[in-house]
């Protein structure tokens, strides 16, 4: 039985893969993803070159680029899958709609099967495409509305998102929301990532890997969190009046959502300062927004001195997303549609190199009871 040094609560501290993908290097105080720094790529690259990065281990030309976003733009979403969703109701949760789509993607895979790495490497843009297609559609398909494709000659950030919002974009809007998608791209091993590699260590294949991960993603304690920081600050109103409410939530011992990390404990989330520049540019962009910066800046103040704790990625995702003018219930449905590209490259690993998970527990029941 495992002795109670080795047991740690929710893994706390625990390494639980060995992977060449990415890693949280807090010494230095940075994400590594496939040996680059996630904050360049967040500053520099377009997320088909990060997809490219996760999914061939090396940073692609142009050439491979061009392929892999017209494999994504151009990813037809099976029929039956929208008709599921035509049938859902719409007060269904939207990541409960999406983990339904992504499920029933595997409905028009004749290859659905297979845990076959190099048949799961040649599906993964199709598959991203796919997705980030049903996230753009799920407010769309819940009213009854017609879904709409993304259109080749157009790229995959400025596709997302102006079928997000349904009108044309301008650069700086595609730029802040490209930005976001490579931020949310990959992060180690967060509970939804490994919830994948779980799943997929049994060979079970990458729907179903997919749709464990979508589930975890969910819960507010993890990808929920950006949709309950919009909430929050639209209650609030105000920076006095959000000061108000965060002490009241703390008093009541309740948790500010956007803000803490496992990982990064009492420190700054790297993404979420960079995101809080993406933030001011879109407001400097639009000439309007102003108060909402401000207000997220009372929140982090607030934060810092009562509990010494930061805002994570989503404190900042949260109020760019808004301004995008994105439906609040999307905000977690796009964090997976980004994640997807990470997701797959960690599938894809363990199916490359496999070792069942399958740990122990320190039992603290009764023994010897007797029938
Ligand atoms: C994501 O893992 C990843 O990388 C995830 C992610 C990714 O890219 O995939 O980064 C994305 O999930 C970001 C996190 C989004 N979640 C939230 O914003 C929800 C609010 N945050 C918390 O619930 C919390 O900070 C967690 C869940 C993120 C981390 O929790 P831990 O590591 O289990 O920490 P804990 O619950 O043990 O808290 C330690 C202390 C406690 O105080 P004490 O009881 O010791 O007095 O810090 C307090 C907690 O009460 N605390 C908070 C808090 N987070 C921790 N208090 C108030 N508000 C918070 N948000």
């Amino acid at each position: 039985m495992a002795d109670q040094q080795h047991y740690s609560p929710g893994l706390e501290g625990v390494i639980a893969a060995q992977t060449r993908i990415s890693f949280l290097d807090l010494q230095n105080e940075e994400i590594v993803v496939r040996g680059y720094n996630l904050l360049e790529l967040i500053e520099r690259a377009r997320y088909v070159e990060v997809v490219g990065l996760l999914l061939d281990e090396q940073f692609p030309t142009p050439e491979r680029c061009s392929e892999l976003e017209s494999q994504m733009v151009q990813a037809e979403v099976p029929e039956l899958v929208y008709e599921i969703l035509a049938k859902l109701p719409a007060r269904m949760h939207a990541m409960d709609r999406l983990r339904t789509a992504v499920s029933a993607l595997a409905a028009a895979d004749p290859d659905a099967n297979t845990a076959d790495p190099d048949a799961e490497r040649a599906k993964a843009p199709r598959l991203i495409g796919h997705i980030a297609q049903i996230v753009a559609n799920l407010t769309r398909c819940a009213h009854g509305e017609k879904p709409r494709s993304f259109e080749p000659g157009r790229s995959f950030a400025e596709n997302f998102l102006r079928t997000l919002v349904a009108r044309e974009v301008t650069a700086a809007e595609v730029r802040a929301f490209e930005q976001s998608l490579i931020a949310y791209s990959e992060h180690e091993l967060p509970n939804s990532t490994f919830a994948a590699r779980v799943v997929a260590s049994t060979l079970a294949d990458a729907y179903g890997a997919l749709t464990a991960a979508v589930a975890s993603l969910k819960g507010p304690l993890h990808g929920g969190a950006n949709e309950a920081v919009m909430e929050m600050l639209l209650e609030a109103q105000t920076a006095d009046r959000l000061e108000e409410l965060i002490r009241h939530k703390l008093a009541r011992k309740e948790r500010i959502m956007g803000f803490g990390h496992r990982v990064y404990m009492r420190r700054m989330d790297p993404r979420a300062l960079l995101l809080k520049r993406t933030l001011q540019e879109l407001v400097n962009a639009r000439g309007s927004g102003t108060e909402l910066v401000a207000m997220c800046q009372r929140g982090e103040d607030v934060m810092r001195t009562e509990k010494g704790l930061y805002p994570n990625l989503d404190y900042y995702a949260a109020p760019v997303y808004y301004l995008l003018g994105i439906p609040i219930e999307l905000y977690t449905p796009i964090f997976f549609a980004a994640r997807s590209a990470g997701l797959l490259a960690h599938i894809i690993e363990q199916h490359q190199d496999n070792r069942l998970y399958r740990p122990r527990v320190l039992y603290t029941g009764p023994r010897g009871l007797k029938v």
